[in-house]
């Protein structure tokens, strides 16, 4: 169970969309919850919500204006921030203004793509990751050290297909996932182990105010291949926000919310065709094999790392 009650979460890019909708389920988990994002006027919004959605008195309910692209301003509150954090949800993300075929964006919409869906991930969880890490080198008591810190990050079914029109987000999210991988494994090296506990969702469609402007400047081609050609096919921010939640309670690494999604993480070559059909389908079902061995022993190497 994601047990977050009376536990300080961050919730990076919480004050609209999925990220609002989960800061406010976390509300009702009765944890402690800060949302980060840059729009007073959302901020105190969500601020006036949370408190409705309150279930105890001596929950802390705050929220924190900051660009999660500056990477020293991020740096700057994670290391202020004077109660232990328990979770860091980062949510923060999207393709509105950067949606279309590569030869037709701008070059600053692929910079720009990467640094609101990569950069506003990585850079606060170098921040979180590096305290946490500090706390537990330093932690004398040993109940303290051993509640597990959770990072949830959020990537896109699109970081597992190629879609025209996503040929600057994809590739964002795709790092994402990427990222939570690398880390999985690092967080080996930190001793006990499962102090520090990465997981990945993988939203497909849902329907927010983003999602709309993403719609209107949409090429037909995506939306006709994605199936959102009426604006259809999607879930709420609320039901992505309670499937991910029920991941974490299941305690899943990757949390795709919709079969779609499911089928399409575990055909790992993904999107990219292949030379050799037969031998390559050999290769896939010979590697589904021998993988989990190869992976094990990366495991157990990185613990061993750590436990030096
Ligand atoms: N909607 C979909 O169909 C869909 C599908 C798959 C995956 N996703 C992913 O799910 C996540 C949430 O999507 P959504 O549609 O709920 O997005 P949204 O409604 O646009 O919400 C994004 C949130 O992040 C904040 N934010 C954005 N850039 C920020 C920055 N630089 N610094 C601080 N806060 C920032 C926004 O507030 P401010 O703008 O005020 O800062 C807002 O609170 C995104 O990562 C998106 O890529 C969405």
């Amino acid at each position: 169970m994601f047990d977050m009650q009376g536990k300080y979460v961050l919730v990076a890019g919480g004050s609209k969309g999925l990220g609002r909708e989960l800061s406010l389920a976390l509300v009702g988990r009765g944890a402690h919850v800060i949302v980060i994002s840059r729009s007073q006027n959302a901020l105190d919004k969500i601020k006036m919500d949370m408190e409705a959605a309150r279930v105890h008195e001596q929950q802390v309910l705050s929220t924190q204006s900051l660009d999660l692209t500056n990477s020293e301003e991020v740096s700057n509150f994670v290391n202020g921030f004077e109660k232990q954090i328990s979770a860091l949800f980062c949510t923060a993300g999207g393709t509105d203004e950067e949606i279309g075929h590569f030869t037709d964006i701008s070059a600053t919409s692929i910079q720009g793509c990467m640094e609101k869906n990569y950069l506003t991930t990585a850079y606060i969880t170098h921040a979180v990751m590096k305290v946490w890490k500090a706390e537990l080198e330093l932690a004398e008591e040993p109940s303290r050290v051993q509640q597990s810190r959770h990072i949830v990050f959020t990537a896109s079914t699109a970081a597992l297909v190629a879609v025209p029109g996503y040929a600057a987000y994809s590739p964002s999210k795709a790092a994402i996932r990427s990222l939570a991988d690398m880390l999985r494994l690092e967080s080996l090296m930190y001793s006990p182990a499962g102090s520090i506990q990465v997981h990945c969702s993988f939203p497909g469609t849902f329907y927010t105010d983003s999602f709309y402007r993403e719609q209107s400047r949409k090429p037909d081609l995506c939306k006709e291949l994605e199936g959102t050609v009426n604006d259809e096919g999607g879930l709420t921010a609320g039901e992505v926000a309670q499937r991910i939640l029920a991941g974490l309670d299941a305690g899943c690494y990757f949390i795709p919310t919709d079969l779609q999604t499911r089928l399409l993480l575990n055909n790992m070559r993904g999107p990219s065709p292949r030379d050799s059909p037969l031998i390559d389908w050999f290769m896939g079902l010979a590697a589904s094999f021998i993988w989990p061995f190869i992976g094990t022993y990366f495991d157990w190497r990185v613990a061993r790392y750590g436990q030096r």
